[in-house]
């Protein structure tokens, strides 16, 4: 980022929305035990079509949380489950958080080992994006109703179950949000040198 006058402005107005979260700033509450990390893994196999999985992810936020609707720069055109579900953009982002989740879901260690540099540096470019921890908790909401209706059993999608994917997705909502939060701080430091090269102190 330059130090232009726009520049600056820009810069101002990203870092000065201070929505941060601590529920999704948490992340050593957001441990998951081997039992969770099972029900994640073995209710995932139940989704079978992504690309479908995705679209109604993504339909629920759409139609149920319009607080969030309007980051992406395309929904302004999308009024009725029709037009979101054919929108290529929207097809877009409901296919890469489905390959998000697919590689997290396979590669999550049952030894609290992993490795979320890649999902902290997706979080850096959401808040390029103007997504904010709390957004989040509209994800979550559709995440989890898209389950429970998606593989309907009670008995496979029971109180534990739901509950190991709230922590599941408490975890990877903590990692974009802590990229959320260095990118803001990155964004911090330009306006301070900003500032301190146009003497606005
Ligand atoms: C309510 C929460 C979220 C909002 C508001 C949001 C918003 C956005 C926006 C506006 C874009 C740019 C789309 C474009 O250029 O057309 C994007 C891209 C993307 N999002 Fe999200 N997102 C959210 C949650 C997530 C989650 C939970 C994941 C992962 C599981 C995710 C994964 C991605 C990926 C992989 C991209 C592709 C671009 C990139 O790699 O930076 N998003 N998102």
């Amino acid at each position: 980022m330059g130090c232009t006058h726009s520049d600056f402005v820009v810069a101002t107005k990203n870092a000065l929305n201070p929505t941060y979260l601590n529920r999704y700033k948490n992340t050593e509450n957001a441990e998951l035990t081997g039992d969770q990390i099972q029900r994640v893994k073995s209710s995932w196999k139940l989704i079978t079509n992504h690309r479908e999985f995705g679209l109604n992810i993504m339909t629920r936020i759409f139609t149920k949380h319009l607080e969030v609707k309007n980051k992406w720069i395309f929904a302004k055109d999308l009024n009725n489950e029709d037009e979101i579900r054919k929108n290529p953009q929207l097809v877009y982002h409901a296919t890469k958080i489905m390959e998000v989740m697919d590689k997290v879901i396979a590669s999550y260690n049952y030894d609290g080992v992993n490795d979320f540099k890649d999902i902290m540096h997706l979080g850096k470019n959401h808040f390029d994006y103007g997504v904010r921890p709390s957004d989040f908790e509209h994800f979550e909401e559709a995440l989890i109703y898209c389950l429970e209706k998606e593989i309907k059993n009670d008995t496979i999608f029971d109180l534990a179950t739901k509950a190991s994917w709230k922590k599941f997705f408490m975890t990877l909502a903590s990692k974009l949000s802590e990229g959320i939060y260095l990118a803001e701080i990155d964004e911090l430091n330009t306006i301070n040198n900003c500032k301190k090269k146009n003497n606005f102190y």
